[in-house]
């Protein structure tokens, strides 16, 4: 089954067309046609964070040329042999996002039908305005071309990334073992969830307050660093650890483990950020380089702490044998290796995505399409009642 997936929740506007199949033992095997992002980062860092209107305007100027690249890649963008006229109820359906509209009108009329056989594109969770721009062209597409579409959940995609392997186009996924544990730690999301099958997740803990790497963003801009502030933090910590710095007369900042020993599952990042914000006013006249280096030092080192304790408990209380991590702070090399070390220590194995499907990417949509699909084969997605969805649950 050839699938194009459509990602448009936050801030990388990304597309790929992946030939999935499910293999006899029950594992899934992809092939990697054509795979396209263009991120908004830069444009998003001059503000400091990401705005709902700002991404919805470039997701919508940079959806229909992705498409025409990704098709390109796969070797599906062929001409048709007469011009055809785009009915106006695929129009209609683009009618609040009059670049990918205009643009859509203007190429794809001259476009032979690709040889795609359902279009999955991101729902939920993330920013309404973002998430409605691939939920509209998906529409639009599915029914220009006469195919199903499927609304797919983006943290299903960020469960799924680690079972990918590193560098290979056409791959099986990693064999695990259910149920598996997945930690999935993104800008929207600290969760953790039981996975009893492909298609079939538990939460067993979230965050009751901001989400991990959202801390990160927000504890980088405390410190006048530049968004997003995960990867600023990690080098920073990475830094301080390798180099031996005087800290003046100050003591080294030393902040909460929130959480750490409570009963559930649950996460609490607030309480920590506030921690940041209380040593810089209390100890920090003018944040100079060193005092940076330690503060992003202790607090990464206090949120690995939190995120491996809780992990590895709930990988022995449910009794698992895999840990998949997912979502952009994944990329933290910290806590890549305190995981992994920890769950080596405990008899676990855990999976991490590989670099370049960490962060928000098209291929997870296409995979947790896949793996939906294969549950709603028989009564797919009306095209008409697909809608985004801001706060989408796994
Ligand atoms: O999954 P993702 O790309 O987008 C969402 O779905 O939210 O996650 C983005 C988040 C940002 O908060 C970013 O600061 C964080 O992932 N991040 C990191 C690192 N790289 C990205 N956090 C910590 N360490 C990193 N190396
Ligand atoms: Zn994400």
């Amino acid at each position: 089954m050839r699938i194009l997936s459509i990602e448009t929740s936050c801030d990388e506007t990304a597309l790929s067309v992946v030939d999935a199949q499910k293999t006899a033992d029950g594992r899934l095997s992809f092939s990697i046609l054509g795979n396209v992002l263009a991120s908004q980062i830069a444009l998003h860092r001059e503000y400091g964070g990401v705005f709902p209107a700002l991404a919805k305007r470039e997701h919508g100027k940079a959806i229909i040329p992705l498409l025409l690249e990704v098709l390109e890649q796969a070797g599906m963008k062929k001409d048709a042999s007469e011009q055809q006229i785009i009915a106006e109820e695929v129009l209609e359906m683009l009618s609040r996002e009059p670049e990918a509209q205009t643009a859509l009108q203007a190429e794809l009329a001259t476009l032979a039908k690709p040889d795609i056989d359902l279009i999955a594109v991101t729902n939920g969770p993330g920013l309404a305005p973002a998430l409605w721009v691939g939920v509209s062209v998906a529409k639009a597409l599915a029914t220009l071309w006469d195919i199903p579409v499927i609304g797919v959940n983006h943290m299903e995609g960020h469960v799924l990334s680690s079972l990918a392997p590193t560098g290979i186009q056409t791959f099986e996924t990693v064999p695990i073992t259910f149920p598996a544990l997945s930690l999935l730690v993104s800008g929207g999301h600290t969760e953790l969830v039981v996975m009893r099958a492909f298609g079939e997740y538990e939460k067993i803990g979230q965050t009751v307050d901001d989400a991990c790497g959202e801390a990160f963003d927000k504890v980088a801009r405390m410190l006048e660093l530049p968004y997003p502030g995960g990867p600023e933090i990690s080098r920073l910590a990475e830094l301080f650890s390798t180099n031996h710095y005087p800290l003046e007369a100050k003591s080294l900042p030393s902040f909460p483990r929130p959480m750490l020993h409570s009963k559930n599952y649950d996460f609490s990042f607030s309480g920590l950020k506030t921690a940041v914000l209380y040593y810089i006013r209390d100890h920090v006249a003018m944040l100079n380089e060193i005092d940076k280096m330690a503060i992003a030092h202790e607090f990464q080192n206090a949120v690995v702490d939190v995120l491996v304790v809780k992990t590895i408990r709930a990988a022995q209380e449910y009794n698992v044998h895999d840990i998949l991590v997912g979502g952009g702070v994944a990329q933290n090399t910290y806590l890549q290796k305190v995981l992994r070390d920890a769950a080596t220590d405990a008899g676990f194995t855990v999976h991490f995505p590989r670099g370049d499907i960490a962060g928000d990417n098209a291929l997870m949509i296409a995979f947790a399409g896949f793996v939906e699909w294969q549950k709603k084969e028989k009564s797919p997605d009306v095209v008409g009642t697909l809608r985004a969805n801001g706060t989408l649950s796994l």
